[in-house]
């Protein structure tokens, strides 16, 4: 497949104040375009043309860093745009509120564990809900890897990369985080 970068379904200024439209004009016009660009440069004469994008980053893991750190990168950032809305972070939908339960105690005990990730994420690289073995887990990853290459599948990333949150916050990292989780979470799409 050819990567392609789709506008998020919100307007740049939407998140603010907890994500400022400088920020959605860096990350999204800029970063994500870079690695869709990039991505798709790498992956040309490739065995990875053609291939679905779960494919390509399952296929590169650990084989093709070029492509996989593009192509991981372009799925985080796919799904990143669409975990956020404007009034985010209210309620959680009745059978996800009782996986998290199920999986890990609490929702309150699964914000503080999955803030604690991404705090704890030395340098770059994302905070994670995933469905691990059926059950819902909290884990961290770096750089461009997600729950795909490490055989569960993710439910709800958050970008720890300083590209992600310096404008708004510089080094407050667990600001934005609380942030994320406070004000910007669609929970409707972690859900689905
Ligand atoms: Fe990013």
């Amino acid at each position: 497949m050819t990567f392609t970068l789709p506008n998020p379904p919100y307007s740049h200024d939407a998140l603010a104040p907890h994500m400022s439209k400088e920020t959605l004009e860096y990350h999204h016009d800029k970063h994500h375009q870079a690695y869709v660009t990039n991505g798709n440069n790498a992956i040309k004469g490739t065995e990875f043309e053609g291939k679905s994008l779960e494919e390509i980053v399952k296929g590169s893991f650990g084989k093709n860093p070029a492509v996989f750190n593009n192509a991981g990168q372009h799925y985080n950032h796919l799904h990143f745009w669409n975990w956020m809305k404007p009034n985010g972070g209210g309620s959680i939908p009745g059978e996800l509120e009782k996986a998290i339960v199920e999986g890990i105690g609490s929702v309150d005990q699964m914000k503080t564990d999955f803030i604690a990730a991404g705090t704890t994420q030395f340098g770059s690289g994302w905070a994670w809900l995933a469905v691990k073995d059926g059950k819902v887990v909290v884990m961290k990853t770096p750089n461009g890897e997600s729950p795909l290459v490490h055989g569960a599948t993710p439910i709800l990333g958050v970008d720890v990369w300083e590209h992600s949150y310096y404008i708004d916050y510089r080094n407050r990292r667990p600001d934005y985080l609380k942030a994320f989780v406070d004000n910007l979470v669609n929970w409707e799409y972690v859900a689905k």
